[in-house]
């Protein structure tokens, strides 16, 4: 079984549901507004439990974070480490627009006052054994990256949101990259998307790479093994947090020594069957209805990988 540690990033995601999105210098009324957990880092927490991992989840929240404590709590997740401060907790403005695409205003809050202690206290607890998660919605990514990787543990990161920061990271010490196509081309310093793993595998060469292309799907590198994937057809009312059930479904199965190609299948169907519901944490699947998805047949039919753009 995978076994994960992830410092991750917890938030309170406020969801604006408009016919499009607000421009500059603009004021509009919403449709709807729902607060739902979310965070990268829960979302991706939620997702590999789900998919059936042992996950820690080591982080912050603040005086108003108990749903995002229930909400890992209720999915199994591992909260001995995760710490409350008398901060206000991280939480994400989101807009969602008719065709269920969205924008993200974050604010970090609790999730930028990791510290070097609480960083050591939390990998001692959680032993030696299994891999290391981060995103890059926290502070401290990269001294979490140098003191994973010291103790001989897997690291992956989900180089997103994608800044300036992600280029002072060890990324040499980087066993699984999770990008999508911006982030890729940013990390590989390349222009074009067909050369962001050759670009990546020149200058990190041991680092697995899981490139997610949206509409287009995945493709991913381990070793000499490489697998890629379409999507389903399905209805998308809120992308919102797709990508987390794909990363959280991906590594569980990817740790748990399944070929990539079955990897990339249940992480495809996962995010599929998430992009059909509002919300983030909440519209990842559950491992057992993702199996009865793809045996039923409810998806439809998986589509070819939409190859490089
Ligand atoms: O990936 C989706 C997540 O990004 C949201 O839940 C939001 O909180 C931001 O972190």
């Amino acid at each position: 079984m995978a076994r994960i540690l992830n410092f991750g990033s917890l938030n309170l995601d406020q969801v604006y549901r408009v016919d499009a999105f607000v421009q500059p210098g603009e004021t509009k009324s919403s449709l709807s507004l729902e607060t739902h957990c979310g965070g990268k880092g829960l979302n991706q927490s939620v997702a590999a439990a789900r998919a059936g991992a042992e996950v820690w989840h080591a982080g912050q929240i603040g005086c108003d974070g108990d749903m995002l404590y229930e909400k890992l709590q209720e999915n199994g997740v591992n909260l001995t480490l995760l710490e409350r401060n008398s901060g206000v907790s991280g939480h994400a403005i989101i807009q969602v627009d008719n065709n269920g695409q969205n924008c993200i205003l974050l604010f970090g809050g609790t999730n930028q006052a990791l510290t070097e202690d609480y960083i050591d206290r939390a990998m001692e607890a959680f032993g030696n054994e299994g891999l290391v998660l981060v995103q890059n919605e926290t502070n401290l990514v990269g001294t979490i990256i140098e003191k994973a990787h010291a103790r001989g543990l897997q690291v992956a990161i989900n180089a997103a949101p994608m800044d300036e920061k992600v280029f002072t990271y060890p990324l040499e010490m980087i066993d699984w990259l999770i990008v999508n196509e911006i982030e890729g081309a940013a990390i590989a310093k390349c222009e074009l998307e067909v050369d962001i793993l050759p670009k990546l595998k020149k200058l990190y060469p041991k680092m697995n790479v899981l490139l997610t292309l949206g509409k287009r799907g995945a493709i991913c590198v381990r070793g000499d093994e490489q697998a890629r994937s379409g999507i389903y057809p399905v209805k998308v009312v809120d992308t919102t947090a797709a990508g987390d059930t794909f990363l959280g479904y991906f590594l569980s199965e990817a740790l748990d020594q399944k070929s990539l190609s079955d990897a990339l299948a249940l992480a495809t169907a996962a995010s599929s069957m998430c992009v059909q519901v509002m919300g983030a944490a909440d519209s990842v699947p559950m491992r057992a209805d993702v199996l009865a998805a793809i045996e039923e047949g409810n998806l439809g039919k998986l589509g070819e990988w939409g190859g490089w753009r």
